[in-house]
């Protein structure tokens, strides 16, 4: 099955703020009897998930296709997180209308966050919709399908503590065959106040990790580059040979207080990251997302000795100010935050890149708390970020306990302040790379001119430079000459 890249970024700068793209299955023609269609929102995790999906299907007689009108089934594949996201889903859903007016056999299933969140309610409240599916029932789809073909009501939205599709080898889509992403854990115990993702996907459990690795010495057999692994919270990764030892006295917990441990093989995030990396000094190692409240020395050393796992690290801060974090229910303080920074400026050096995720007027904040962000995005110096305007998610702490009291207008400045003075630091990161030499993998063509390559440095910065006679998947030393907020540019040396 051949894919190309079709990374649909949707343009606007709204969405391009919130970073919400939508990703479209590619053709796959095998000779299957049935089409599938499926379309990805939210984060990577989705996009992770939709390749488990299509995999799932494939196994059950179905081919992918790219248009909607040719598909027997047309799954969304949706995201809940903030309100937006879900309204896009629902206009999507309004414009599939006409398509299945035509043609009233086909199967419309919305999967992930959205479909966890409304459960049942999505059948009524969109009439066009067959079939609902939550992130942990994918393997009950094609049953679902042929449900939602006898006019049955077709919704599994059961929630487990096992499930993480280990044993499924995902169908790569939206892939330029140098990157691929591995899920190594599912759902999230965290609990922010502000946050559906613990509702939607569920509690938190990792993966087998010699599923994981070989997953990617299988990706990398075929070429790939580069895995990203994927969890909410990476940084509390953790698996035993034995799950009763975890499950018995709870995640995490056994092994804090000290339990006879003889002859269980217990691994965490950092021993994961080690395994991967082990896989070929070829590969490259990405992780996302770290959490400042679980991530560990350990980690950064483990950074550190392996030239192969990338120095970039997406460490979502939220707020700058301690008491907004305290009603976040984040569990660290803003200086809590900073040492963790200083830490990884000291075990991986100034280059290596720091991203983050803020909320801006998040219920209670005040105009200085509001401050403390922007006076903490200057200390660390964020070489990214993705930002948003806080937006009440129903059943989270935050929309039952507190007051969504910061007006529309004063939380949309705020973000437009934190977006202006992200802009400034990307700019003054980017130009420190100037005259430097990086390695650079090449991911294929630059957007603007097939004469230019595009690639990405070890910091996670997309660099552009003239092709020569290199070519997708090449590691190549570039010098970096210029640069804007968002992208580098140079030239390969020898
Ligand atoms: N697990 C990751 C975040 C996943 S959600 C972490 O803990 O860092 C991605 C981002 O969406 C969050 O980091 C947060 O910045 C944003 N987000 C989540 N809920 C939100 C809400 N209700 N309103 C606005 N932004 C939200
Ligand atoms: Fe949401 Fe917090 Fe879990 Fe991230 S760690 S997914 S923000 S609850
Ligand atoms: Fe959205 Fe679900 Fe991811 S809510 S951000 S798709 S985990």
């Amino acid at each position: 099955m051949q894919k190309v890249i079709k990374d649909l970024a949707i343009l606007k700068p709204s969405d391009k703020e919130t970073n919400e793209n939508v990703h479209i299955t590619e053709e796959s023609n095998t000779g299957k009897t049935r089409k599938l269609y499926i379309e990805s929102y939210g984060c990577q995790m989705n996009f992770s998930d939709s390749e488990i999906v299509a995999s799932i299907m494939a196994e059950h007689g179905f081919d992918t296709t790219s248009e909607v009108d040719d598909a027997d089934v047309v799954l969304l594949n949706t995201c809940a997180i903030r309100d937006n996201a879900e309204q896009r889903v629902r206009n999507r859903l309004q414009n599939l209308n006409h398509v299945k007016s035509k043609k009233p056999d086909m199967v419309v299933g919305v999967l992930g966050c959205m479909a966890e969140r409304l459960k049942k309610r999505l059948l009524e409240e969109e009439q066009m919709v067959d079939l609902v599916a939550g992130p942990d029932s994918y393997r009950d789809l094609p049953q679902l399908v042929l449900k939602a073909d006898e006019g049955q009501e077709a919704v599994n939205v059961f929630l487990s503590r096992e499930e993480t599709y280990a044993d499924i080898a995902p169908v790569r889509l939206n892939s330029n065959g140098v990157s691929a992403f591995i899920s190594i854990m599912r759902g999230c115990d965290n609990m922010c106040s502000f946050c559906v993702v613990p509702f939607t996907r569920g509690r938190e459990r990792s993966r087998d990790p010699y599923s994981v690795v070989k997953e990617a010495q299988d990706l990398f057999d075929k070429g790939y580059k580069e895995v990203t692994l994927l969890g909410q919270n990476v940084d509390s990764y953790l698996w035993s040979s034995n799950p009763d030892v975890i499950s018995l006295l709870g995640e995490k917990k056994a092994v804090k207080k000290g339990a006879d441990l003889t002859g269980v093989e217990v691994v965490n995030f950092a021993q994961l990251l080690e395994k991967v990396a082990l896989v070929s000094p070829d590969l490259r190692i990405r992780f996302s997302t770290s959490h400042p409240k679980d991530i560990t020395e350990e980690v950064l050393h483990t950074m550190a000795k392996y030239e192969n796992i990338c120095k970039y690290i997406h460490l979502p801060v939220q707020s700058g100010n301690s008491r907004v974090l305290d009603v976040m229910n984040r569990g660290y303080t803003r200086e809590r935050y900073l040492e963790i920074v200083a830490s990884i400026r000291r075990i991986l050096g100034d280059e290596c890149g720091i991203s983050s995720d803020m909320i801006a007027g998040f219920c209670t904040e005040t105009e200085e708390e509001h401050q403390d962000t922007l006076t903490l995005m200057k200390e660390v110096e964020y070489d990214f970020s993705y930002m948003f305007y806080y937006s009440e998610r129903p059943n989270t702490t935050a929309a039952k306990k507190m007051k969504d009291d910061v007006p529309l207008e004063a939380k949309k400045k705020r973000l437009q302040e934190i977006i202006a003075l992200q802009q400034e630091l990307s700019l003054k990161r980017n130009q420190q790379d100037v005259g430097k030499v990086q390695k650079v993998l090449v991911e294929g063509f630059s957007k603007r001119s097939d004469e230019y390559l595009k690639g990405r440095n070890s910091a996670n910065k997309v660099v552009i430079f003239p092709k020569k006679t290199y070519k997708k998947g090449d590691y190549v030393m570039v010098k970096v000459h210029d640069c804007t907020a968002a992208t580098l540019f140079g030239d390969a040396v020898n």
